[in-house]
């Protein structure tokens, strides 16, 4: 990380901390909700199966930079799928890039190849060893580490949702991010509930054994894209929610800190890492001041 953004974030969550102030830093725009996979946890792709315009992915861009925001992801459906007017994926990222956006992250289901030099992480969902990935995602596996192998760039960050069918997988997919080229680290959430995949959801001792199992990961040296002193509050969901310094910007509607805010009763249930991290870090919870810097100023 550049030493001006660094300082530009500094500033951003004294001010924020001390001033209790809601403004938000972290932005992500749904470029479409269309994708090539039905993976079983997840309820928010083909919802509409609309590839937004450029122009208007272009002034959410704009909108969210005014507002102060300055770490960008693209997410879906799948953000590889995105094309409009002769424009990809990746001209988004450089285009985010020139507007002043600090960081630029892109979420993708690795299915496609990956030349996204760019971005400072390409977050590329993997849930599990094989045979566990697959039931969830589809036959795939073989086809995203084939794309890993051949990706332009090392900014790959591992990304996984685990949930009742994947919970055994941690260790292996930890492994995995040590030892894959391109590979830089993994970053998990636990699955967050919504109505219609309720019986993938965690209970709480099942939560707080996969803690154990990333806890000790971290302690053996893996690449662990997550902070440690987050890990109890996830487990107790008894993190502040919604986070404010979050927003989601899909076909021109503007949410707080996710898509799923408006799900009566999740956000008790929250499983999403960020979520726990950044609410603790703004409140001033020094251990995660700390730790962020350190994770942070490691991975990008
Ligand atoms: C919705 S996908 C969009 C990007 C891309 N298609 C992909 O799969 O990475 C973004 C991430 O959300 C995760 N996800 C989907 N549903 C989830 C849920 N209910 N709880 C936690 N994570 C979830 C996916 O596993 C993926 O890592
Ligand atoms: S690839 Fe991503 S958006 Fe598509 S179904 Fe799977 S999790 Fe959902
Ligand atoms: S806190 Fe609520 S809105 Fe935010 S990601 Fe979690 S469930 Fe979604």
């Amino acid at each position: 990380m550049k030493l001006s953004s660094f300082i530009h974030f500094a500033t951003f969550g004294v001010k924020t901390i001390l001033f209790r102030k809601r403004e938000a830093i972290l932005g992500t725009i749904i470029v479409t909700d269309k994708c090539n996979l039905s993976c079983k946890h997840c309820s928010v792709n083909n919802i509409t199966a609309i590839v937004h315009p450029y122009e208007q992915v272009k002034d959410e861009m704009k909108q969210l930079y005014d507002m102060g925001v300055r770490i960008l992801f693209f997410c879906g459906g799948e953000t590889f799928l995105w094309q409009n007017k002769g424009k990809t994926i990746r001209d988004l990222v450089i285009e985010a890039k020139e507007m002043g956006f600090l960081i630029v992250n892109v979420v993708t289901n690795g299915t496609y190849p990956i030349d996204l030099p760019e971005a400072d992480l390409i977050l590329l969902s993997l849930d599990g060893d094989r045979e566990h990935h697959n039931i969830i995602r589809g036959e795939t596996y073989d086809r995203i580490f084939d794309n890993i192998a051949r990706a332009t760039s090392d900014n790959i960050c591992f990304y996984m949702a685990v949930n009742q069918i994947n919970k055994d997988c941690i260790e292996h997919v930890c492994r995995t991010a040590r030892d894959t080229k391109n590979v830089r680290a993994v970053s998990f959430n636990f699955h967050t509930p919504y109505p219609d995949t309720r019986e993938l959801a965690l209970s709480k001792e099942e939560k707080q054994a996969c803690c154990d199992t990333i806890k000790r990961m971290m302690k053996e040296g893996a690449p662990i894209f997550n902070l440690k002193s987050a890990l109890p509050y996830l487990v107790n969901n008894n993190f502040p929610t919604p986070c404010y310094q979050c927003v989601v910007m899909e076909n021109g509607k503007l949410n707080v800190c996710g898509r799923c805010i408006d799900v009566p009763g999740l956000c008790d249930e929250c499983g999403y890492f960020f979520v726990a991290e950044y609410t603790l870090l703004f409140r001033g919870n020094l251990k995660i001041v700390f730790e962020m810097l350190g994770t942070y100023l490691k991975y990008i």
